[in-house]
């Protein structure tokens, strides 16, 4: 019988978490995901019957209690307070997530697990750049937001371990995502621009023209299998840039795009030249992973609109902003 490798998610039933699960377990692997379900994202779990997947309930904090982590050959950590907006509404919960668990788990992992280890940052910690400049995975770190401060703490922490680590760690800074995944999100700001667009809901626009690159969460997926492919030494402690220099963006270009696709007017839109809460303006250089790794770009941001107006179209996520990580509070409309 064939011996299939056996990788853990934690936080696996997050919106990119989800995702990243159905792409290995379509190529053949066991995969556990714990998870501890913050956004009652339990329709992620029920998603998928695969007798190959194992979920189990836990927090990050006790994952030596949950499992063994020298039976995974992978272990990804999405798990954490995911964007700016939660992590400021729940401040102290993030420092303990954000902070204190997640560095102890890279501690803990460092000394006690054998196999590869990746870890999900974001390129938020590039923070706010001049319009000229292209962030590649040396350019200076100016996180804005706690959330990304925290990333760029775990990140470091990571790179000191490389003088007596037992573990395999490759760090990813990932794009803005967007995209269909069975643990929706509607507050990323494509996947929100295109919801309310459709839906004729007012929108008003901070920093129009501040620049962003976007990623496709099967793309993510795509990246971190192919990367898992390499052999290890040309990814061993290692920091990638994920996603395609092809995909970046303002916000003003990208909501003329999308009126364009939906076929309607700029109505219900309004575009505020003034500073809003998040500022972030930045394009980041991805030559490395895609020189590195073999990937075959399957979402463009156009496609990704098309794909979203399809789903709109069936009548899927209709009322589904409020399922997200604005979440269980209040919807905020305005998108800064
Ligand atoms: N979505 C993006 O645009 C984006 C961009 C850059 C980086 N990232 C990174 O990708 C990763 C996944 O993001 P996402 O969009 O899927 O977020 P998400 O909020 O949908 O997923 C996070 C998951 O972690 C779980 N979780 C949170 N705290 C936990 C804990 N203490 N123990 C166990 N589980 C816990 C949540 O229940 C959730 O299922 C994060 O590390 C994020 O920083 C995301």
């Amino acid at each position: 019988m064939k011996k299939y490798k056996k990788i853990l998610l934690i936080g696996g039933e997050g919106y990119v978490g989800s995702v990243v699960k159905n792409y290995f377990l379509a190529k053949n692997f066991y995969v556990d995901s714990i998870d501890c379900l913050l956004y009652e994202n339990e329709t992620s779990v029920i998603s998928n019957n695969s007798e190959n997947y194992n979920f189990k309930y836990g927090e990050l904090s006790q994952i030596d209690k949950i499992t063994k982590i020298n039976d995974y050959d992978l272990i990804i950590l999405f798990a954490g307070l995911v964007g700016d907006p939660v992590v400021r509404k729940y401040s102290k919960l993030s420092t303990k997530i954000n902070v204190y668990d997640i560095q102890n788990i890279i501690i803990f992992l460092s000394k006690k697990y054998k196999n590869n280890f990746f870890f999900i940052s974001t390129c938020s910690n590039y923070g706010l750049m001049q319009n000229n400049d292209r962030a590649n995975e040396d350019f200076n770190l100016n996180p804005i937001s706690n959330y990304a401060k925290a990333k760029v703490s775990a990140e470091k922490l990571i790179m000191n371990t490389k003088n007596n680590a037992s573990y395999k760690p490759t760090i990813f800074r990932f794009a803005t995502a967007f995209g269909i995944s069975p643990r929706m999100r509607f507050d990323l700001t494509l996947n929100q621009f295109v919801l309310d667009i459709y839906n004729n809901i007012p929108l008003e626009i901070y920093d129009p023209d501040t620049w962003r690159p976007y990623c496709h969460v099967q793309d993510f997926a795509q990246i971190l299998y192919q990367t898992y492919k390499l052999n290890y030494k040309k990814r061993y402690f290692e920091i990638f840039n994920a996603g395609f220099n092809n995909n970046h963006s303002t916000k003003r270009e990208l909501v003329y795009k999308i009126v364009k696709l939906l076929n309607t007017d700029m109505k219900n839109i309004k575009f505020i030249n003034k500073k809003g809460s998040d500022q972030r303006n930045y394009k980041v250089d991805f030559s490395k992973i895609n020189e590195k790794v073999l990937l075959k770009q399957k979402f463009t941001i156009k496609k990704g609109i098309t794909e979203l107006k399809k789903y709109l179209d069936n009548n899927i996520f209709k009322n589904y902003s409020i399922n997200s990580n604005k979440g269980n509070f209040k919807v905020i409309r305005k998108v800064r």
